[in-house]
């Protein structure tokens, strides 16, 4: 692997260069005015693999935004490595909250700030140059196979039945996906659990028009005022959720396992400090590190009705709607879970409104066990550069598609990410570290050649 740093430091600037380009083209796939640009970078992504010196590289039509695949056979006798990723971001609204325009990337202070830049294009195009430094160098040690998507921020819908038709051309030995975080610089983790998710819209109608607030209130249910209490209801005094049945499989985890999870570093106060708040707030009983990784929650993602322009305008609205996520633990079904709260959430509401609940796309939760050769060669990977082993880490967010790996393929994910929870992803002004994004590109052949042998051992 020596011959790789020297080759790493040589195409270093080409390697920035590439991915500013990438993050050039605005891929939001959930909005449909960026339907060209996604088509864009999903053909760039596809040039990016045959310039790096993968055969077989197609994009494959989905009902939506394409699957970008390509793959290296060396010898169908050697293990295969199934990279995931993603080519499509999330929105950058709001705009005016950016200290530079999303989809213009600049580096400031050693970090590239874009829209994508973290999640998912740069830790995605980390494992092309990863690859293509094994390829130039004559040294990638098994196959390889990219499946690269661009509707990940919009649920995968297109994804499962593909894996479905496709279990042959896909087949593989591990699956490797960089889209998750590290604790740190100079604490690396590997990412062994994400949440599941149930995505819904809730829509309260009160009178048929908005009316006169002083005429009509005091006398006909506000619809505002009547979600905003609805909502609240869902939380008791403990911030446990309240919907009947919400936590009958939530997977219970021994006082050990939990003492052997609050080992890994983490500072309240620093966390505090980061988000500008006085205090933390969550369910009873878990700290700040087990709310957002083994225990399920609520949250309202966003939420509207009556008169939000300029000025006061005295209005009893018609209608108020929210969107609501609950994201989702070990033992909890995407489906059931949306199900329960569609029957509660109906059953909590005054007769003097109606209620519409319209689910939107969920994902089951997974977690990825440690006694696979697959993350044994993460934990080598990541020791070798960071000169420090990794921790295992759960991780609060959702990828739906993992589940899946092993259900329709039958192959364990290796979550070997390289990103910060500081780094803004989803959020306005999101980065990626310099050092994040080449420390990926070191890392990745160390894992191709650890898993190569790991496998070899096993089987001999
Ligand atoms: N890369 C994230 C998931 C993630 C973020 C995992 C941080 C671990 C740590 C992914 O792109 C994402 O944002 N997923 C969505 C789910 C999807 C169904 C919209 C999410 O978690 O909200
Ligand atoms: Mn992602
Ligand atoms: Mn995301």
């Amino acid at each position: 692997m020596r011959q790789l740093n020297t080759y790493l430091d040589q195409h270093k600037e080409r390697f920035l260069d590439e991915l500013l380009d990438l993050l050039r083209i605005p891929s939001v796939s959930a909005d449909s005015a960026y339907a060209d640009d996604v088509v864009k970078t999903a053909k760039f992504v596809a040039q990016s693999l045959r310039d790096a010196g993968a055969d077989a590289v197609e994009l494959c039509p989905t009902a939506g935004y394409p699957i970008v695949y390509g793959e290296k056979i060396i010898d169908p006798a050697l293990p295969t490595v199934l990279v995931y990723g993603h080519y499509d971001v999330q929105p950058p609204d709001p705009l005016d909250l950016w200290n530079s325009p999303p989809f213009e990337p600049v580096i400031k202070d050693e970090k590239i700030y874009a829209r994508g830049a973290c999640d998912d294009k740069g830790q995605m195009y980390m494992h092309v140059k990863a690859f293509e430094m094994m390829m130039k160098n004559d040294c990638l040690p098994c196959n390889v196979k990219f499946m690269i998507e661009g509707e990940e921020e919009v649920g995968s819908d297109n994804l499962p039945p593909f894996l479905r038709a496709n279990v042959e051309k896909l087949k593989a030995d591990v699956v490797l996906v960089s889209d998750t975080s590290i604790i740190a610089n100079d604490q690396p983790s590997i990412t062994t659990g994400l949440r599941g998710l149930s995505y819904v819209e809730v829509e309260v109608t009160g009178p048929n028009i908005d009316l006169h607030s002083g005429t009509y209130g005091g006398a006909v249910a506000n619809p505002v005022n009547v979600l905003c209490k609805m909502i609240a209801s869902l939380h008791d005094e403990d911030r446990h959720i309240t919907i009947p049945g919400f936590y009958d499989n939530v997977e219970v985890l021994s006082d050990e396992v939990r003492a052997e999870m609050g080992k890994r570093p983490f500072s309240l106060d620093a966390y505090k400090e980061y988000l500008n708040i006085n205090d933390v707030y969550g369910e009873a009983g878990y700290s700040t590190t087990e709310r957002t990784s083994i225990r399920p929650t609520l949250d309202v993602n966003g939420m509207w009705g009556g008169y939000i322009g300029e000025g006061a305008k005295t209005v009893l609205p018609s209608k108020a709607s929210a969107k609501i996520s609950m994201r989702l633990v070990p033992n909890q079904s995407s489906e059931r879970i949306t199900e329960l709260f569609q029957k509660h959430f109906e059953s909590i509401a005054p007769p003097s409104v109606r209620v519409k609940v319209s689910p939107h796309h969920g994902g089951e939760p997974a977690v990825t066990p440690i006694d696979n050769i697959g993350y044994k060669a993460a934990v080598k990977a990541m020791t070798a550069t960071f000169g420090k082993a990794p921790i295992p880490t759960r991780e609060g967010g959702s990828i739906p598609i993992v589940a899946l790996f092993e259900e329709v393929l039958g192959l364990k994910t290796i979550l070997m990410g390289f990103g910060l929870n500081s780094d803004a992803i989803h959020s306005p002004n999101e980065h990626y570290g310099l050092f994040n994004y080449y420390k990926g590109i070191e890392t990745i052949p160390y894992f191709y050649e650890a898993f190569t042998e790991l496998s070899n051992e096993s089987a001999s």
